[in-house]
């Protein structure tokens, strides 16, 4: 589905006549394409801590040009805030007001990225408060950026410096196109697993990867993405859906596997498909999910039930029939699609949101057991995003739907895609249990 309105404003007449009444411009995203540069221009690496050197040193391994201070007038292509040293809500005053002074040269699809520590590991209340500081400051930096401009945050949990191969690969991903939907988010690192980043444009080279819902949507450009980025993916969906299956398969050069992923069965008969042609399964996106919209008050089972088993119960299923397999790994990987309905709740939706808020408490849940076999399990949370889903809802709410975020357009599955690859890569091994949001910063809930 296209954004008419966002074409419109962005060429010729439509630009001028937007400009002139001051109605929202929705910016032309900067979205990765293999072979792009990682950003536009010059990085300003602001900080004192050893960490903002340590920082500044690595991207310089990266080829870029990296700045310890700003030039005014000099177009930048990402600003890294490290504030990992903040002990009190004083300490943001210098940093920030440094930045503030940058924020008129960042280029179009420019990053601003905080590097700081979680809130809830702070050693003493005024620790605490100023990194929990940096949370509201990045999430209203985020809302005042323009020009398809993005701000995230990376924390850093004890124990992990940010020169641990997550911790880089998360920056990376916040610089890189990859992250253009995401906006006003962290991300934290809990662990020193995973791989330094990959330059090499295929970071899923060799790896064998199952996603569910394939046929359609998000799903099938999960399959591309994956495949893009060097996997080998197994297509899931409903024999329902063969056809449409069987094309996207053969476009990523991949096999279908036509499954109703609520059958009991489903983990057994993914692994026994992915082990008699591969050997074993490393990645397992649990993406296929419906709605069935209705207000609580006139919720029947028909409507309740089928939401809840495919949304959470099917996952929950697979997951157990894929941990208890030898050949699941090594170093197996699950991302999860949840949605911002599951985390703000959303009228109409409590099925939905109960299924969505569920496959978050699952994915946090097993962390600790998947981290044992030395793998990770993440969810990516969309907000609106433009696919047959959303095309179904009634024009002028879909128009609210659509605007109601920091970079005012829906989302392309695509955006979703990205998130995903990025969390099934070797490079965020260390990233475990976490719930990124593709939304835009969606004001809802936000
Ligand atoms: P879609 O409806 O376009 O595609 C879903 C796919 O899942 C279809 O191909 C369908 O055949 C398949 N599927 C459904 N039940 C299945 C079953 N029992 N077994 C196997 N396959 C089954 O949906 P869309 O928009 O691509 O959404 C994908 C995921 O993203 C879903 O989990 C959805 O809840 C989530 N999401 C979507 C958002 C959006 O704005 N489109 C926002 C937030 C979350």
């Amino acid at each position: 589905m296209t954004d008419k309105y966002a074409q419109l404003v962005n060429q010729g007449i439509g630009r001028n006549v937007a400009r002139k009444l001051g109605l929202p411009r929705p910016a032309v995203l900067r979205r990765y394409r293999p072979g792009q540069a990682l950003v536009t221009g010059p990085v300003v690496v602001q900080g004192d801590s050893a960490a903002a050197d340590k920082l500044a040193a690595e991207l310089l391994t990266w080829d870029l040009d990296v700045r310890r201070h700003a030039v005014p007038r000099e177009k930048l292509g990402a600003i890294i805030l490290v504030l990992d040293e903040v002990a009190h809500p004083e300490d943001l005053e210098r940093p920030v007001l440094a930045a503030a002074g940058s924020l008129r040269d960042l280029d179009a699809g420019a990053r601003v990225i905080t590097v700081s520590r979680p809130a809830a590991e702070a050693g003493t209340p005024a620790a605490a408060a100023a990194r929990q500081g940096v949370d509201g400051f990045l999430r209203s930096l985020a809302k005042e950026l323009r020009a398809g401009a993005t701000g995230n945050g990376v924390l850093l949990a004890e124990g992990v410096e940010v020169s641990s191969p997550s911790a880089l690969a998360a920056v990376r991903f916040f610089l890189s196109g990859r992250s253009a939907f995401v906006d006003g988010q962290f991300l934290t690192v809990s662990g020193n697993g995973g791989s330094l980043p990959d330059d090499t444009g295929r970071p899923l080279a060799g790896k064998i990867a199952a996603v569910t819902g394939a046929a359609r949507g998000i799903g099938a450009d999960i399959a591309r993405t994956l495949h893009r980025d060097g996997a080998t993916v197994i297509l899931v969906d409903l024999p329902a859906a063969g056809d449409h299956l069987a094309a996207v398969a053969n476009e990523v050069k991949g096999t279908a596997l036509q499954l109703d992923i609520s059958r009991e069965d489903a983990g057994r008969k993914i692994m026994e498909h992915a082990v008699q042609r591969h050997g074993r399964l490393d990645v397992m996106v649990h993406n296929a999910g419906i709605t069935r919209d209705k207000l609580l008050v006139n919720m029947d089972q028909a409507r309740w039930h089928p939401v809840i088993n495919i949304n959470i119960a099917a996952q929950l299923r697979i997951n157990e029939a894929l941990l208890a397999s030898e050949h699941f790994g090594p170093a197996p990987r699950i991302v999860s699609v949840a949605s911002t309905s599951g985390i703000a709740g959303n009228r109409g939706q409590t099925n939905y949101a109960a299924s969505k808020g569920g496959v978050m408490g699952m994915v946090r849940a097993t962390a600790p057991l998947i981290a044992r076999a030395g793998g990770s399990i993440n969810a990516v949370a969309p907000g609106f995003i433009e696919t047959e889903m959303t095309a179904r809802i009634p024009f002028a709410l879909r128009e609210i739907a659509r605007r109601a975020n920091s970079l005012q357009q829906g989302g392309r599955p695509g955006d979703v895609a990205e998130a995903i690859a990025f969390l099934a890569s070797d490079a965020a091994g260390g990233i475990n249990g976490e719930v990124l949001r593709v939304c835009g910063q969606n004001m809802v809930g936000a």
